[in-house]
């Protein structure tokens, strides 16, 4: 059936990046007036639609061209209702068929559910009836075609050790990982805060020979300088008034593995000399002690402040950067690299939804669009605790906008902020109205007032909202 139901979920993925894209409907009626009514409606609303006189008819089109669901009536000469379904259910199992059936005819909707119809609309029915149907069809589809497409990604190519993304960027960040973990070479990872700059020095580590010995982990900004000493190094017993036994640092507690020295920009300077000396020595002396003890580590430091700047403005040593700097990987921020965030929303999603105990499979189309074009100046770190939060306020197996947007609904000034997120302007009327709601203490005469439309367009606007959601 033409583009590949993959292919075309590839295709979904970038177009959501981009630009909303027409929703294509074959109607199937042998009723003429019929078809022009609901052809001229849908035309009216922005679909493509075409129409076909009977099932055969039908299948011809859709062996020519691509479909985002089929609804057909019943009773037609040729190949009726029924046929067309079974036929279509053998090729395309994604397909949605949503059928016409005349009042009072619930068995053939039992049937025709039983053959894996979508949903059916009985006659005489509202044209905008069928389009919320339509509509949810088609939704549903796509989620579940993109759904499909990111859970192989994620179980393909696009992942390395836990770190998700598919961009050209994070590729080459998987290729230096691949190339430089089996050297002693120490690594210097660079990146903005919530990037994965500690999920890559794992990473490094377990790819490593050393991965059987420590990974271990200091925040160098966490700590007094002389607690950051004595936890580095170690002390012996009596080396000051509260070391009361002997303490091992962490450089020997990695001793064959990896220590990892995050925000290594804040390592006092004081330390800083005594570090290197002991990168040049391979040595270490705990407070106190009167001997060296030999040490095999691996050094690998994290930053996300310019360690360049802060040799120019003499906070930290140009001799210690050197030798930290041996390789160097920088990962980009999440904005420069927006086509990772479905994959890494989908992730996320799995992994909240089994520790939830909750059975959700994705994201409305209006929830991506706005995970793809949000700001994320809290990179990675931001969207997982985002996706997080959907996941336990959502109550249905799809998590819409409304999960998702509200961090960014009011900033701490209670005006919308939305940064440089690109949201879609029916969320904005909504959150919008419902702000304009709030403040006339809910009255919908005043809000109207205030948003000089009439309290009928108001109550109207509210009531189908209801509906939909009641729907949904
Ligand atoms: N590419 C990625 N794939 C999957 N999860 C990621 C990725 N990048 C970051 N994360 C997740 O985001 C969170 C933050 O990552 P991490 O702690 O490695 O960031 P960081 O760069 O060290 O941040 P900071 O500078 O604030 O310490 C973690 O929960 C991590 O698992
Ligand atoms: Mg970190």
């Amino acid at each position: 059936m033409g583009l590949s139901a993959r292919k075309f979920a590839r295709h979904r993925t970038c177009l959501r990046i981009e630009t909303m894209k027409k929703k294509r409907i074959l109607f199937v009626d042998d009723d003429a007036e019929m078809r022009e009514l609901v052809a001229e409606f849908f035309h009216s609303e922005g679909y493509a639609i075409s129409a076909a006189e009977h099932g055969k008819e039908a299948l011809n089109q859709l062996n020519q061209l691509d479909f985002d669901t089929v609804v057909t009536d019943l009773r037609m000469q040729e190949m009726d209702g029924l046929a067309l379904l079974h036929e279509i259910r053998s090729r395309d199992p994604l397909l949605p068929v949503i059928l016409i059936t005349a009042f009072g005819s619930i068995e053939t909707a039992v049937e025709a559910i039983k053959e894996g119809a979508t949903n059916f609309v009985p006659k005489p029915f509202k044209m905008q009836t069928l389009k919320l149907i339509v509509d949810k069809a088609i939704e549903q589809k796509w989620m579940m075609e993109e759904n499909r497409f990111l859970k192989e990604e994620l179980g393909e190519r696009y992942s390395f050790h836990n770190i998700i993304g598919k961009s050209k960027p994070m590729q080459q960040v998987y290729q230096m990982i691949r190339q430089v973990a089996g050297s002693q070479a120490n690594v210097l990872i660079e990146g903005e805060s919530g990037t994965g700059k500690e999920l890559v020095a794992k990473a490094l580590h377990f790819n490593s020979p050393r991965s059987p010995r420590p990974f271990v982990a200091i925040n160098c900004s966490a700590l007094p300088e002389t607690l950051l000493e004595s936890e580095l190094f170690g002390y012996v017993k009596g080396a000051f008034t509260d070391a009361k036994t002997t303490k091992q640092g962490l450089f020997e507690v990695a001793d064959g593995g990896t220590l990892l020295l995050d925000e290594i920009s804040s390592m006092p300077l004081g330390l800083q000399a005594k570090i290197l000396r002991t990168l040049q020595d391979q040595e270490i002396r705990p407070l106190g002690g009167t001997s060296s003890r030999k040490v095999d580590v691996r050094i690998i430091s994290a930053t996300n402040k310019d360690l360049e700047g802060a040799i120019e403005e003499r906070t930290f040593r140009e001799d210690l950067y050197y030798r930290l700097n041996v390789i160097s990987i920088v990962l980009p921020p999440l904005r420069r690299r927006r086509e990772d965030i479905p994959l890494l929303a989908q992730h996320f999603l799995n992994h909240y939804s089994r520790l939830n105990n909750k059975k959700i499979s994705g994201f409305d189309s209006a929830a991506m669009s706005y995970l793809v074009n949000a700001p994320w100046k809290g990179n990675v770190r931001e969207l997982e605790n985002t996706i997080e939060r959907a996941v336990v306020l959502s109550n249905s197996e799809i998590i819409t906008s409304a999960e998702v947007i509200p961090m960014a609904r009011k900033s701490k000034t209670g005006k919308f902020d939305f940064g440089d997120a690109f949201v879609p302007l029916k969320e904005v009327e909504k959150m919008y109205i419902e702000k304009v709601l709030q403040a006339s203490g809910g009255s919908i005469e005043k809000a109207a007032r205030l948003l000089g439309v009439s309290s009928r367009t108001l109550y109207r606007r509210k009531e189908s909202e209801a509906r939909q959601n009641a729907e949904e």
